[in-house]
């Protein structure tokens, strides 16, 4: 059992009363209505800064007061945002230095939200400031059982004060030496060498914008100030409330911040998920909304996580924002909850009357009241995840891991050469990981510096950054009897970004996989290349590696090209294990063929023994079997035996025919 922050699965959501402070009765209205749909806690402050400090030093807070109040009467927890997400004006007005600069050296002016700049001391201490009154108004206040930092931290900014703290960063990381620096830049080419630190500045367009490893260290150095940026914002709640959590909201894909290092700065991750259902690709949606899942439970080692954001209905930022239909939200909830969701959240509960946002779904429409469809479908799902309690706290053991690497993703994307088309390092990742959900069998989603010893099987996508050290705990895993699968450009560069010397893949690892990669090749969209495994022919799409085979096992080789009988799948027996290396990208089915042998031959066990069917996913949490139909038709299932459908409490066995969106949740007699 993990850390468990409460007993009961949270249904809840961003709650904006301040937008509606000129109307109290709604907020009466609100508290019935929460109780109605099975409401039980409730985010609110999320951008309340204005309306908390509507001038410096004079403060709001009896509206919060009562709304605090009035949610604990009615048994609704409060996840208690700090307001740093969007300034007032009369803060920016004051102290310009708060709002960003862009990379033209030009002042944001007073706008949107998140546009804060990370270094500024004036926004710091203002922050800190308010964050501390909050903390003290509110400590013993009941309702208050959790932080909500801030709201889906996310950008940069490129002022002086910026540009200074990267120069320190900078000095830090190269233990002051310029040298190093320069050696490890490699910028001896095109005589980029520096003098001194201060000659540094940030990637942007009218400047340095292609060198690798200066992208790289800003994207760490980003990372880094948005975690100090945190961490002087959690201090004076951990001073003044050191028992209640604090979590910040992730979101889907954000490329900029390394959520695998900012985790280790939450008490619980959590993240906000918004799958475009409906427009088509709703199993693809299910399955990459699944390896989200996976990768944010995986950032604290299969710790549940919160879903802090979803919609209930629609959006209001696509192009075409579709009206999902009934029943899709309720069952990505319910797979929320099997990959290890301990709450279900809404943006947001009460539709905004304006701005930006009126047009973004809520649980509560302009009507204002409860005859809706959106409400009856959040109603429902209240009253499902009520029974469901016992899930709480409870993980999933998983026997496979993909990597995908945060870092490797951004080394990805900065170097130039090969191939463009197939940066998407994501996708990549999701192709090896849709295998194994596919079948049942549960997959953990860890960064390169994980533990990999609990693994069977651990698959590498596109592992082109191997950062130093990476190579030797590869070969402990093969060499005590892990099966590790590596794909084409295996540890080109280090931590560094400089090209590893001595052949690839590099150093030791071409002993592990008993290869020598002499060239990689790219090929054109259009002009797919042949290869053939298991008596099967495949594409090789866009980019392979020509590999010499050095002692391994050859399962596959190239049919086209002037590589054509070269092998391009290999298999080396080293120490008590395995190590693949599959030379080329594909983008049909050879993924899945390539994981349904090394299923078979590590005896992978799906997670419960049912028979699926296309676009139905089943999912083990603790002892609670989830079986969800994502298919766009109804499907049948086959239980081989009896066990007890949770929600209905009978038993259930044999044929079970799922609808549209339907699911089953079933346990082990
Ligand atoms: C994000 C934000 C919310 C809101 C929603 C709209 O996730 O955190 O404040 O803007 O998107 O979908
Ligand atoms: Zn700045």
């Amino acid at each position: 059992m993990a850390k468990m922050f409460f007993d009961y699965i949270i249904h809840g959501g961003d709650y904006n009363p301040d937008q509606w402070i000129r109307t109290p009765e709604i907020w009466d209205e609100d508290m019935r209505l929460m109780k109605l749909a099975h409401i039980n806690s409730a985010t609110v402050g999320v951008f309340s800064w204005a309306t908390l400090e509507p001038e410096e030093g004079v403060y709001n807070f009896e509206w919060l007061d009562t709304i605090l109040d009035k949610m604990h009467l009615n048994g609704i927890a409060a996840i208690l945002a700090t307001p740093s997400g969007a300034r007032p004006a009369w803060l920016a007005e004051k102290y310009p230095e708060v709002l960003r600069k862009d990379e033209n050296g030009i002042r944001r002016k007073f706008s949107d939200r998140h546009n804060h700049c990370l270094t500024s001391p004036v926004y710091r201490e203002k922050v800190r400031s308010i964050n501390r009154i909050l903390a003290e108004r509110y400590k013993n206040h009941p309702a208050l059982k959790m932080w909500h930092i801030s709201n889906e931290y996310s950008g940069e900014c490129r002022c002086e004060l910026c540009c200074e703290a990267f120069r320190k960063w900078l000095r830090e990381y190269y233990h002051n030496d310029i040298d190093e620096l320069n050696f490890k830049w490699w910028n001896a080419f095109w005589s980029h060498s520096f003098n001194d630190f201060d000659q540094i500045n940030p990637p942007e367009k009218n400047g340095e914008d292609s060198a690798s490893a200066l992208n790289l260290a800003w994207q760490r150095f980003i990372t880094d100030s948005h975690i100090s940026f945190f961490e002087n914002e959690i201090a004076p709640l951990r001073e003044i409330t050191p028992d209640i959590p604090v979590t910040t909201n992730f979101m889907k894909r954000y490329n900029g911040i390394d959520y695998q290092k900012f985790a280790n700065y939450v008490d619980l991750v959590s993240w906000d998920s918004y799958p475009a259902w409906d427009k088509g690709k709703n199993l693809d949606e299910a399955l990459e909304t699944a390896f989200l899942h996976d990768f944010f439970r995986s950032l604290k080692n299969g710790q549940p996580f919160f879903l802090m954001e979803s919609t209930p209905s629609l959006v209001n930022w696509q192009d075409v924002n579709k009206l999902p239909k009934s029943g899709i939200h309720e069952l990505a909830s319910i797979q929320a909850v099997a990959h290890g969701a301990d709450s279900i959240q809404y943006f947001q509960w009460r539709k905004s009357r304006g701005g930006d946002e009126k047009f973004q779904g809520a649980v509560i429409d302009h009507c204002g009241h409860e005859n809706t469809r959106v409400f009856r479908n959040v109603t429902r799902l209240g009253e499902t995840l009520e029974k469901l309690n016992s899930a709480v706290g409870s993980e999933t053991e998983s026997r496979v891991a993909v990597i995908y690497d945060w870092e490797n993703g951004w080394a990805v994307n900065v170097f130039r050469g090969y191939n463009n088309i197939c940066r998407d390092y994501v996708k990549e990742c999701i192709k090896w990981y849709a295998p194994f959900y596919k079948r049942g069998i549960s997959v953990d989603v860890i960064s390169m510096q994980d533990d990999y010893s609990k693994y069977d099987i651990v698959i590498a996508p596109f592992l082109y950054m191997l950062k130093n050290g990476t190579e030797k705990r590869i070969e402990e895993y093969v060499e005590n009897g892990g099966n590790f699968v590596a794909t084409y450009l295996l540890g080109i560069v280090d931590t560094d970004d400089l090209c590893r010397l001595g052949g690839f893949p590099a150093a030791n690892l071409k002993e592990v996989f008993g290869i020598w990669c002499e060239e990689t090749d790219s090929l054109p969209e259009d002009m797919p290349g042949k290869a053939e495994f298991n008596g099967k022919t495949y594409e090789v799409n866009h980019i392979c590696d020509i590999i010499h085979a050095n002692g391994s096992k050859i399962l596959g080789r190239y049919k086209s090209n002037f590589y054509s009988g070269m092998p391009c799948v290999t298999e080396n027996e080293f120490g008590k294990g395995k190590a693949y290396y599959t030379a080329f990208r594909n983008d049909g089915t050879f993924a899945d063929d390539f994981c349904e042998m090394l299923i078979a031959e590590n005896a992978v066990a799906a997670d419960a023994d049912i028979k699926l069917s296309d676009g139905v996913f089943s999912r083990k949490r603790g002892d609670i079997i989830f079986i969800m139909n994502f298919a766009e038709e109804e499907r049948i299932i086959v239980l081989d035996k009896e066990y007890t459908d949770t929600l209905k409490n009978e038993s259930v066995s044999g044929k079970i025919t799922l609808p549209v969106c339907g699911y089953l949740i079933i346990k082990a007699h």
